[in-house]
Formats: structure tokens, sequence, C-alpha cells
């Protein structure tokens, strides 16, 4: 891949910067779309917060992937979301509505939203439930995910499992509510227990402040982070990383 330096023993790949990443994490997504759209009929993805996807959003609702994705046949679900209404700036759904969703044509009922409105408790029950449903209506008893982006913090989260909270030791529950004392705030959230069904599971993580943690996570004690915690049970594992997120590797990988 001449655009980028393969590390994939780790699967990992380190790019230039922030805009070769997401180029490439577009194109994925456009090549998986298509894969399971020709499989079984449709393509379920799961997006994720913070600003990290702001650029992928952008990529994929460029002219350059308008129509190489079969956005009728697309299904987007959220891997977490802040206790703010949709069209807050905080809101992890908003990001995606105002650089995506407002661009491509996805049809209403494939937007699978976490209705934090209801509540953190409720939100987390009835998002549980309809992703039950979608998948028990297609066949599949689990929820299996063909693709889901994941973010990383710089304390080593992902999605809103922060250290320390409650959500981390969730082993049987798909969507919890959960207090970041951090934060001082509650927040919804996928468990690795769904996440960890999903087919192919994909951190971006880009700029040195997030070297530390992407080191911790690929080279360190997995079980000390909350991004340990996702390692897919029967399915790909892939970072994404440019050269600032790699660089604390580079420096131990001589
Ligand atoms: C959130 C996210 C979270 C995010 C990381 C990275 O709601 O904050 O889901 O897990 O992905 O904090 O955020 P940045 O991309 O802003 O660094």
């Amino acid at each position: 891949m001449d655009e980028a330096q393969e590390d994939m023993d780790k699967g990992m790949i380190i790019f230039e910067d922030i805009g070769e990443l997401t180029a490439f994490a577009a194109r994925l997504f456009a090549c998986l779309c298509a894969i399971e759209i020709e499989r079984k009929g449709f393509f379920t993805a799961v997006l994720s917060g913070g600003s990290t996807p702001k650029r992928f959003f952008k990529k994929l609702a460029s002219p350059e992937f308008q129509d190489r994705v079969c956005w009728e046949k697309v299904h987007l679900f959220w891997g977490d979301e802040r206790n703010v209404p949709p069209d807050d700036k905080d809101s992890n759904f908003g990001l995606a509505a105002r650089e995506l969703l407002a661009r491509v044509p996805v049809p209403l009922e494939n937007i699978h939203r976490m209705q934090v409105d209801l509540g953190p408790v409720k939100a987390a029950k009835e998002y549980e439930a309809e992703i039950k449903a979608f998948f028990v209506s297609r066949g599949t008893s689990a929820p299996r995910f063909d693709l889901v982006f994941l973010g990383l913090g710089t304390d080593g989260h992902t999605l809103s499992l922060f250290p320390g909270s409650k959500a981390v030791s969730e082993e049987k529950r798909l969507i919890v509510e959960n207090y970041v004392k951090t934060l001082s705030s509650w927040r919804v959230t996928m468990t690795p227990a769904i996440v960890n069904n999903a087919k192919t599971c994909v951190f971006m993580a880009s700029g040195e402040e997030k070297m530390d943690a992407v080191k911790e996570a690929v080279e360190g004690n997995l079980k000390a982070l909350p991004a340990g915690l996702i390692r897919p049970s029967d399915g790909r594992l892939l970072w994404l990383v440019d050269k600032g997120a790699a660089s604390a590797l580079k420096q131990s990988m001589g």
C-alpha cells in the first residue's frame, strides 16, 4: 500500500496524516458495503463519536463516494452518545447528521439513533431492544454488525467505556447507561459484548496526543485500557492511525 506503511501483524496501518487515514476508511466502508449488499442485501455500520470521524464523514459524503455506496441499503447505528439533544454541537449523532446524513440518501428508517432524549436508562434499554429486533427480523439472533468504527481517547477509552466506569465491566447487556465521573455526565454506550461480535472493528486515531494510548493499546497490557476490551471473537480488528498517533510505536519500533 503505497500511501501507508503496513504493520498488519498488529492489524495496523500507519498513514501520513488524517486525510489519508479517512480516505482509506471511506474506501473500506464502500468496499465492505458492496460485499455485504451483494451477499445479504443490506449493510450495517456503527459510527463513532468525538471529532476524529468528522473528516471521515465529509469524505464519505463527497462526490467520490456518493454513487459508490448503495445508501438505500445502508443501516447506520451509533456506538455511543452523549446526554445532549441530537442537534447539540456535542452530539455524536448531530455530527454525523450535519456532515454525512444531510448529504447522502440514507432512508430515515435506516438511521438508528440512540434516543438519549428519553433519559440514559430508558434510552439504553430501548436501543438494545431496537437492535435485537433489527437483527432478529433479518434472521440473526445475536446482533452482528458488519463494520464498527471506534475512536480512542487519550486515557484509552473507546465508545463511552471510560477507565473505572461501570460499563467497562458489563458482560451481559449490549447497550448500557454509563455515568462518567471525570466528565460528571451520563453517556449511553455499546458494550464489548455487542462490539466483539462484529465482523470488522476499526479504530481511527490521529494526532500525537493519542500516541501513548495507541502504544499501550497495541503493545502494552491490553487489559489496562477499555480500548483493549475490543477483541472481535469471530472478526477482524484494524487500527488506522496517522504518524502522530503512531509516533510512540515508531520509537519502540526503532
Ligand atoms: C465520544 C466518543 C469517544 C471518542 C474518543 C475520541 O463520545 O467522545 O465516542 O469514544 O471516540 O473520545 O474522540 P476524538 O476523536 O474527539 O479524539
